[in-house]
Parts: structure tokens; sequence; C-alpha cells
């Protein structure tokens, strides 16, 4: 049966050729603990890694690859910075379109004393930057926004909530989980504060991989104290960044994958990634209007998202859409509240949930057709 794959917001498929060449490289042939010995395949794994931060520094826009922590995936980033600034007393504001990786840890920590604001957003995903300034309290310490919402695809104001954030003297967590290699980050003169991201999405890296990024003057408590290779007489966590947040053995043959994956992107540039998207994404929408029963969400410009589309089919549940794409005809895409309730809230589809329909750079038109083909025959033969 032909396949399609069609789940890129939950996890990348396929890679990359050289992400697959450079894990089996690191297992076979390197196989050393990065930053733990002086072996030539300790020190090898080592240079690895920093060839890994140097390459998702860049992707990021940040200045210094020290200051990308590497964690298993966004959602321990998040956890890292959210737990890591927040003090009983503080607010937080954020928004209506949040995946539960934010969603969660804010309500956790109400439990010592932390409170939180939710700013509605519109019923395409989009956020109107004065709605958040309004949200801001004397005593609010952190803003978290999504880059672009891993439900509706909807592209957020980042370069206007980070100017708030400035003005107000806020931190700002960005969650770059869907955005990180498709999007350029440079949005923010200043710099920005913490970008979470993961590696096994469009930065075409293997699952368990992922990090945050730490702004120049940003302190965080750590979430996970232990071993780092650094300063072992001492049984104070040390200072210094990335150790400060990076205890344990690394997942190096991770990043070997993760560091290739950057360097495709890097190659590729993130603006010829943007048109093939584009492109993509145009023809998707306009092949789902064409077919008589399917609803669409999210923003109605391609521009204004990137690559994810949410639908519902009247008559059709989301997981039985889902069931028949798989089986009948090989296509994979996932429905359900995608961990994110609160944004299908938002665009209307708590109920129900919806299929999303989410591609990559690897995606071409003619599977996309293929796609829409498939559904046309579903919704047709009822
Ligand atoms: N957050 C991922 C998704 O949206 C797993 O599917």
């Amino acid at each position: 049966m032909r396949q399609a794959y069609f789940d890129n917001a939950a996890t990348t498929y396929p890679k990359p050729e050289a992400v697959y060449r450079e894990m089996d490289r690191f297992a076979r042939e390197v196989g050393g603990s990065a930053g733990r010995s002086g072996h030539r395949r300790a020190v090898e794994a080592g240079r690895i890694v920093y060839a890994a931060r140097e390459a998702a520094a860049r992707l990021l826009n940040v200045g210094d690859p020290l200051r990308v922590v590497f964690t298993k995936n966004a959602t321990e980033a998040l956890n890292l910075a959210i737990w890591g600034l927040v003090r009983p007393g503080d607010h937080v504001v954020t928004t209506s379109i949040e995946h539960n990786s934010v969603m969660r840890p804010l309500v956790a920590a109400g439990s010592v004393g932390v409170e939180h604001s939710v700013v509605r957003c519109a019923p395409d995903g989009g956020l109107e930057p004065s709605d958040l300034e309004a949200a801001l309290r004397p005593e609010t310490t952190l803003v978290i926004i999504t880059h672009a919402s891993n439900v509706a695809g909807t592209i957020l104001p980042l370069a206007d909530v980070a100017d708030i954030a400035r003005r107000r003297g806020l931190r700002l967590l960005v969650d770059a989980a869907q955005t990180a290699g498709r999007l350029p980050l440079d949005m923010d003169p200043g710099g920005l504060d913490l970008i979470a991201f993961t590696g096994h999405k469009e930065l075409f890296g293997p699952q368990g991989t992922g990090g945050l990024f730490v702004g120049e003057g940003v302190e965080l408590v750590p979430l996970c104290y232990g071993g780092t290779g650094s300063h072992s007489t001492d049984f104070e966590q040390p200072r210094e960044v990335p150790d400060r947040y990076e205890s344990g053995t690394l997942n190096a043959m991770g990043l070997a994958g993760l560091g290739a994956g950057a360097r495709f992107i890097a190659e590729a540039g993130l603006d010829g990634i943007r048109r093939h998207e584009l492109e993509l994404l145009g023809r998707l929408l306009e092949g789902l209007r064409s077919i008589r029963g399917v609803a669409t969400y999210g923003p109605l410009e391609p521009e204004a998202r990137v690559a994810i589309v949410p639908i519902t089919v009247e008559g059709k549940s989301p997981p039985e859409l889902a069931e028949s794409l798989d089986t009948r005809y090989g296509i994979a895409t996932r429905a359900g509240l995608h961990c994110s309730p609160a944004a299908h809230e938002t665009l209307g589809t708590l109920e129900t949930g919806a299929l999303r329909i989410s591609l990559s750079y690897m995606n071409t038109a003619d599977e996309v057709d293929y796609l829409v083909e498939s559904l046309r025959e579903i919704v047709t033969s009822r």
C-alpha cells in the first residue's frame, strides 16, 4: 500500500539521510560519553555535542552556543524554565492556545502560590497583543507564549509580545516546539530570554532531544542536580551554563542526529523551507475546501500559519477518519485533542476534537494530492 506521513507536528518522519547516517556513525564508531573522559571516543562525542549546540544556536539566532541547554524534549525545557523562574507570589500570563506542557506546570505551580492568567485568543488562534498587555499585573514576572499553535498552526505575534515584555521588564518564555527549524526567531533586537525547542520535529533530530536557550543574565533554579563532568570536588551544582542545567550523561547519539538535522536545515535555508511549506499548505487548504462537508480551522491565509491544519467532517468522527486514512490509504494523521484542550476550546473543537494534518519540508505536492483525494473518497463513500 502507498504510504504518506502527515503527523509531523507530533514528530517528523522521515528524517534527512544525514540524520540516520550521523546517529549510526555515533553508535558504531564513536560511542564515548561527552564531557566525561579524556580518551578519543569521549573527546569525539564532546565535539559532536558541541557541533549540535552550534547548529541549534545558529537556527535559534542566538550568539552563544553554550547557552543552549540540551533536554530530552520541549516539555522538559518548558518545565526547566517555568520551575526555574517562578516564586510564590509571582503572576504569569499565557494564552489560550498553549499546549499542556505549559498549562499543566502553571496549574501545578498554583500549589506553591504562583497565579496565572490565560489571555483568550481569537477563534482562529490569533492573539491580540493589547489583550495580553491588559492581563499584566504589578506582580507579573513572566509571559509564556507559543510561537505557533500545535493544533491550528496559527503564528502568534512574537515580535509585539517581545516588545511588551521588554518594555515592562518581564521575562518572556517562547515555546518554539513547532517553529524551531521552520521560522526565524530573530524578532527581538534585544534577544529573546528563553526559547524552548524540541529536536524531533522541524529540526529533524530524533525523539529524546530538545533544549532551552537561556539568555544572558537569566538565572534559573536547576530542575535536576547531579554529575556534570565538571567541578567534581564540589557538592554544589556548578554555576556555569550549560553544566548547571545538564546533569547526567547526555543523549549524544541523539544529539549527533539533532546536529545533522539542524545543519540540513541551515543548508536548505529557512526561506526555502517556508516557501515549500507554504506551497504545500496552499494546495492542501484549497483541496480540503473543495470537499463538501469538510471544515478547516485556523487562519484563512496560509501566511498566517505554519503547515498544520485541523479539520472536522460532518458525520464522521476524527478518530474514524484517522483510522480510515491509516488502514485504507496508509496515511498517518493525528485525531483528538493533541494534548492541547485549551487550544481546541479556543477553536470550538473541544467536544469533538479534530483530525490534524501536519506537514513538513519532506512532504511533496503529490502526497498532498493523495491525501486530499483519499479524504474525498472517505467523505463521499458514506
Ligand atoms: N505536542 C505534540 C503534538 O502536537 C506531541 O502532537
